[in-house]
């Protein structure tokens, strides 16, 4: 219980204070209601952008998409696309759009190239930034020339495997703009792991629903029922850190204290006790037993494939630490997968957005080393990784195959648009259950104030 008498659920209460796992202190952020104008209104989304993502630190994609030098991928948000590429000195970013008439350079969503070479008269750049040549040089007045108009380039730097990129000239430092203690990322070595899938689909909302469906575990019991018999959705241990960062421990591997039978070994817990290499035949405890038996599980497999899990806790082998990165980022961390979903706005219409997923898997060459269930892989996802598989899109009105529990959202989340327009809904009331997403909106109106 915290001092107002709210149940406050522990993972691991002898967790060290020190520990990622540990609970963090309460942040007080108040009991107010947001205006709901910001999520239908067009000047709020303008505002968000001249403020909030033209100033932010933004997810442009992950290290291991850029192996080699001239590896680039494009990142593509609202009406801005940006080139980012590994050259010799670094992974660097630069806007993608030709210094002489402002065409678009490049149209691939990803590559290897040193030279970018313009459609529209043949300009052409290094991939290092630099202006490389002029078509008919000549006839310019070498006045207007005379700067050498290469790339713009925009603040670009790595991060525990994952690629950032800010508009602002003079960003923050990155690591303190994350927000997440020493080492919290660092942990699942993302440089070391490959996209095995990337789809993108177009939902029915405005970004920020979207981000607020994902930051919560209260409506798991009813949107998606079946995680009933797997998932301790009332014992969640909710976190906040600074800079609207937050993260959310989701106990798997035990039923919702919301089930009365807290004894049998329903079907769920049989499949991931498989998952984490235990036999559930020979698996002679109750429900109670199977959290702690898929950790052992996980770090006997550990040792025999000679893998290091000394720095994971137990529960980050069995538990979902859902990790939410300010403004539009949530990564599901497994050791063997994670999970990072990006809420991008749409160009122009603030009732939809676009959510778009990775899943990055630790290459392991065993068939029994998987990703979580959860995550909705399909049967003939390639796990080697040999070709970095294209991103799969999906427009508003294809279902995006993402599994059923990524569809039960999908089919949400318009619901909840539409009823947060009507005249008769006044704001959303947040419990504390919720309280990622009263973290998430300070933190947004912080920035929109600035
Ligand atoms: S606009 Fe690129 S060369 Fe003219
Ligand atoms: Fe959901």
């Amino acid at each position: 219980m915290n001092a107002k008498g709210v149940p406050v659920a522990i993972i691991n209460p002898d967790a060290p204070p020190e520990s990622l796992e540990a609970k963090q202190p309460e942040v007080d952020n108040g009991v107010d209601v947001a205006a709901k104008d910001g999520y239908f209104s067009r000047e709020f989304m303008a505002l968000e952008w001249e403020k909030m993502w033209t100033r932010s630190w933004l997810i442009a994609g992950v290290s291991s998409d850029l192996e080699k030098v001239g590896d680039y991928f494009l990142f593509n948000i609202r009406e801005e696309s940006i080139i980012v590429t590994r050259t010799e000195e670094g992974v660097k970013a630069f806007y993608n759009v030709c210094s002489h008439r402002g065409a678009r350079l490049v149209h691939e969503e990803r590559g290897n190239r040193k030279v970018f070479v313009c459609p529209f008269h043949s300009w052409s750049f290094h991939h290092t930034g630099e202006l490389r040549r002029i078509t008919d040089e000549e006839y310019f007045k070498p006045e207007v020339i005379a700067h050498r108009p290469g790339l713009k380039p925009l603040a670009c730097e790595e991060h525990a495997g994952i690629v950032f990129v800010n508009m602002d000239t003079n960003p923050p430092p990155l690591k303190e703009s994350i927000g997440l203690p020493e080492g919290y990322l660092e942990a699942y070595k993302i440089q070391d792991m490959k996209v095995v899938r990337h789809v993108r689909s177009e939902w029915g909302a405005n970004w920020k629903v979207g981000v607020e469906a994902f930051y919560e575990s209260y409506h798991l019991h009813a949107v998606h029922p079946e995680t009933r018999g797997v998932m301790g959705d009332l014992n969640v241990q909710y976190d906040l850190y600074p800079n609207g960062a937050s993260r959310m421990i989701v106990p798997l591997g035990q039923p919702s204290p919301r089930v009365a039978d807290q004894k049998t070994v329903n079907e769920g817990l049989k499949a991931m006790l498989e998952d984490a290499g235990v036999d559930p035949q020979g698996f002679d405890g109750t429900a109670e037993d199977v959290r702690r038996a898929i950790q052992e599980g996980k770090r006997a497999r550990a040792e025999r494939l000679g893998l290091d899990y000394s720095r994971f806790t137990d529960g980050q082998l069995s538990d979902s630490w859902a990790t939410g990165i300010f403004p539009n980022v949530q990564i599901g961390c497994h050791p063997e997968a994670v999970f990072l979903m990006r809420f991008l706005p749409h160009e122009s219409d603030p009732e939809r957005f676009y959510y778009d997923t990775m899943t990055l898997v630790f290459p392991v060459e065993d068939p029994n080393y998987c990703p979580p269930d959860w995550m909705g892989l399909p049967e003939d996802t390639d796990m080697t990784a040999a070709v970095r598989p294209k991103m799969e899109y999906y427009s508003i009105e294809e279902d995006a195959g993402l599994g059923l529990v990524l569809s039960q959202d999908a089919s949400l989340l318009p619901v909840v648009q539409q009823g947060m327009r009507s005249r008769g809904f006044d704001g959303q009331l947040w419990s504390e259950q919720e309280q990622r997403l009263r973290h998430f909106h300070v933190e947004l109106e912080r920035r929109l104030a600035q």
